[in-house]
Order: structure tokens, then C-alpha cells, then sequence
């Protein structure tokens, strides 16, 4: 996200579009304000969007083929058995996703749209515009009908200014709205309502409370990807904002609390650091041990889901999970 969107080149596809909804200077402001905030407010915290740099992207996209993490794996069983029947539920017209990322999964929900002779339009959204574009284009090219609308946007602020027209499936998938606190997550969820007209659908991708140490496997994996991918936030700020993280200093935490029902993701300073963020001016110390938090990810039951949904005005309408029970995907409608 920290490369500006508009210095990319979007022409070389004629079935392209795209919106820039973030240009380079809000991304600027909102990386200076949410990184003040959040470094000098104590429990220290940094918002997670800020993982998405383009190597960031990346070393996600490394996370989801990772033994210990299985929420891809079986988002991905549940989608491939449940597309057809997503498809004839909904017949929509424009597959809308949120935090698309690489798209991979979503490629289930474009066949299977396509097979049931609906498809027309696609529109990925995400606030990481490297990898949006390169996944924009890989799908235009496979698909040589379809209509490609990118959105370079942030889903906590811009879902009230999505492409319109036709029957919508928004789609927003990997369990990412778990990384939503509850209220945030209730105000995003309303902005969906809100959105809904009476032909759309919305379909989500939640993963569901389980044994601890598989949950805490997830995300603390062996190989040591998901540890890299955490103190990659440092280094977004060390290169976006001239700060001086020594990354080795900052151990990678991932643990569950149970009373909340989340993951927390945290980086565990290894010693008392000053460290400099000679862009905001700052100087932040942190002592021996001194936690910083950069994610949280909320597991869900399905009680909690209908809730949620049900809150925001909406209802749901389907909900398919994995032969493990893992892992869950919910159609809603406007109620
Ligand atoms: N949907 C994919 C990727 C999930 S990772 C999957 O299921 O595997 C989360 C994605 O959301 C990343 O691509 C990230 O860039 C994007 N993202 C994170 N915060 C965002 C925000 N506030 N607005 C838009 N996109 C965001
Ligand atoms: N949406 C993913 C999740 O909560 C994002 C994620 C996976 C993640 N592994 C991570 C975020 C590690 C931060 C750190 O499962």
C-alpha cells in the first residue's frame, strides 16, 4: 500500500478499469496519524493494515500454504463444493471482494458464476495496489469476458462508495473480518447492510473457535513465515517514516485469549530500545519485555456470526463449514 497507486501503470488491459479511492496523500496522513497514535498510547498497538506492502503481501500469500494454517485450506474445500450452490442462490451479475489480495480462492466463486452463465463484472478491492493490480490482471486475462473494476480502497472507510448496478455478491473472505475489533466490526458491517439492495448477497469467510493449540499453531508457525510477516510492519515504518526498528530486537507473540475469543499478534521488545520515528518527530521507549500489539483475529461460533449479521440488518440466509468444522462461510441478505 505504500507505493502510490497512481504511479502504477493500470492501461495495458482494455477490459480494465480501476478506481483510486486512497490516493498518496491520504495514505500519508492515515499512516502518520494511526502510527502516532498508536505508539504513544499505551497498551502500544499498530493498525494491521499497515502489513501490506508489497512484501508483506507476499509473505501472507507464503502463510496460506503453511501446514499450520488451515483457514485457507479449508475456506477453500468449503468454496469448492459450495460454489454452484452460491452461484444458483445468488445469480449474480458482479463478484465484488473485499481485501482481495491474490484472489485465489475467488477464482471458485468466477467459475462457478460463469458456469451458471451470470458473471459479468468483477471488482477486487484491497488497500495493497502491487498486488492488486498484478491479480487484476492475471484474472483479466484469464477470463476474456469479463469486466475487471479495481478498487484501491480501505474497507474500514470506502464500502459506502462501491461500484453499483446489477445483482452484487460482495464477497470478503480468509476470516479477514476477524481482524476487525467489535466495534469496528459492527460499523463495517452495517456500512455492508447498508449497501445491500434487494437483490445482493454477502458472503463471508469466518474462522471458528477450536482447540487452543491449534489456533495458537496457526500463527506461530514452525518455519518461522508468520514471526517474518509480523515484524514486517517495522519495517514498513522503517521505510515509509525513517524510523530505526532494529527488527531482531522484536520478538514475534502470537497467543489466544479466550475471555475475548481472538488471536492477539504482538511483538515482545527483547530490551529496553528508544527507538526514532524521525518523520512524526517521535521517540518511543520501551522497556524489557514491553509488548506492542499489531493484530488481533476473532474466532467465531456460529450464534456469534448470526448475531453480528443480524445487528447490522441483515440475515443469514445460508451457512456451509468444512467436513472438520474449522471453518466457516455464511450467505446474508439485507433483512
Ligand atoms: N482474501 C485473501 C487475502 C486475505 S489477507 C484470502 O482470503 O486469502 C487480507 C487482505 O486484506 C490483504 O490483501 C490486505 O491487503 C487487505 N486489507 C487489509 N486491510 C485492509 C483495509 N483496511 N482495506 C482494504 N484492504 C485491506
Ligand atoms: N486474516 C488473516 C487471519 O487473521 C491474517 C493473518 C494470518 C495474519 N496470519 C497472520 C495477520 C499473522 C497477522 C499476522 O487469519
Amino acid at each position: 500500500m505504500h507505493v502510490d497507486p497512481l504511479a502504477l501503470d493500470w492501461r495495458p488491459h482494455p477490459r480494465v478499469t480501476w478506481d483510486v479511492l486512497l490516493g498518496p496523500r491520504d495514505l500519508r496522513r492515515a499512516l502518520e496519524e494511526d502510527v502516532r497514535h498508536g505508539l504513544t498510547h499505551k497498551p502500544r498497538e499498530l493498525p494491521p493494515k499497515y502489513f501490506y506492502d508489497a512484501r508483506g503481501s507476499r509473505l501472507f500469500d507464503a502463510i496460506t500454504r503453511l501446514p499450520e494454517y488451515y483457514p485457507t485450506r479449508r475456506e477453500r474445500e468449503i468454496l469448492s463444493t459450495r460454489a454452484p450452490e452460491i452461484a444458483a442462490r445468488t445469480g449474480a451479475d458482479t463478484l465484488l471482494e473485499l481485501g482481495s489480495g491474490t484472489s485465489d480462492k475467488t477464482r471458485l466463486l468466477l467459475e462457478a458464476l460463469s458456469a451458471g452463465g451470470t458473471l459479468r463484472r468483477f471488482v477486487p478491492f484491497d488497500v495493497d495496489a502491487v498486488t492488486l493490480r498484478s491479480s487484476t490482471l492475471r484474472i483479466a486475462s484469464e477470463y476474456p469476458r469479463l469486466a475487471v473494476h479495481a478498487v484501491v480502497g480501505d474497507f474500514e472507510r470506502h464500502v459506502p462508495l462501491l461500484p453499483q448496478g446489477g445483482r452484487r455478491l460482495i464477497a470478503f473472505l480468509g476470516g479477514t473480518v476477524g481482524n476487525l475489533a467489535p466495534t469496528p466490526r459492527a460499523r463495517f458491517l452495517a456500512d455492508i447492510a447498508a449497501q445491500l439492495g434487494p437483490v445482493d448477497a454477502f458472503l463471508l469467510g469466518t474462522d471458528l473457535v477450536k482447540d487452543i493449540p491449534r489456533l495458537e499453531a496457526a500463527y506461530n508457525d514452525s518455519q518461522g513465515v508468520t514471526a517474518e510477516f509480523n515484524r514486517n510492519v517495522l519495517s514498513v515504518l522503517n521505510t515509509e517514516l525513517d524510523a530505526d526498528f532494529q527488527l531482531e530486537q522484536f520478538e514475534h507473540v502470537a497467543r489466544y485469549d479466550a475471555r475475548q475469543g481472538w488471536i492477539e499478534m504482538l511483538l515482545r521488545s527483547t530490551e529496553q530500545q528508544t527507538v526514532t520515528v524521525a518523520d512524526l518527530d517521535l521517540r518511543v521507549q520501551f522497556t524489557a519485555g514491553e509488548l506492542l500489539r499489531t493484530e488481533i483475529s476473532a474466532k467465531f461460533t456460529p450464534p456469534q456470526i448470526d448475531r453480528e449479521i443480524e445487528a447490522a440488518g441483515m440475515r443469514t440466509e445460508a451457512r456451509w463449514t468444512d467436513r472438520a468444522g474449522d471453518f466457516a462461510v455464511t450467505l446474508a441478505v439485507s433483512a
